[in-house]
């Protein structure tokens, strides 16, 4: 059965390719509707580091190498990664000093492309599972094939 909030996505976006707007809507739609996220967003590869893009929570850091972090370690093996606690994960990049736990989904183009990835932080230890990530994958990958993915993430 499909969950309620990839119906919620899929009625959200229907009708607008936009990549800004559909970014902008996705983030603020997690943002609103998953309890217990401090901070939901995208982290673009630009150049060989991870660029902030839309996101929604306390201020973020706006750009770290594609290698470093959860987020890096996600973007490089192309698997989703479930950090239960931050402070015992090597090399984690604390934005906000509060976050205890990270989820980090990689996000490639349709054409298979790697472009970044989807963090969510809480500030609970523990707060992401296995529903979760498979919910976010869904999402990502209909994100992916119904977005117009501007230049940069074509070349
Ligand atoms: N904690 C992340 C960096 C991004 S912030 O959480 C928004 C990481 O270690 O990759």
């Amino acid at each position: 059965m499909e969950h309620i909030l990839v119906k919620k996505w899929r009625a959200l976006r229907e009708g607008e390719t936009d990549f800004e707007a559909n970014c902008a809507q996705f983030v603020a739609l997690l943002k609103q509707e998953l309890d217990d996220v401090s901070w939901v967003g995208f982290y673009w590869n630009k150049e060989d580091c991870l660029v902030v893009g839309a996101y929604q929570g306390p201020v973020a850091c706006s750009r770290f190498p594609n290698h470093q972090g959860v987020c890096g370690s996600a973007y490089q093996k192309g698997t989703t990664l479930i950090v239960p606690d931050v402070h015992d994960f090597p090399g984690h990049i604390a934005c906000d000093p509060k976050a205890r736990s990270e989820i980090v989904v990689p996000i490639k183009t349709p054409s298979e492309q790697m472009v970044g990835v989807l963090d969510l932080d809480s500030y609970s230890l523990a707060r992401f599972t296995e529903e979760d990530k498979s919910l976010l994958e869904t999402l990502v990958n209909d994100f992916s094939e119904h977005t117009s993915w501007p230049a940069w993430a074509r070349s």
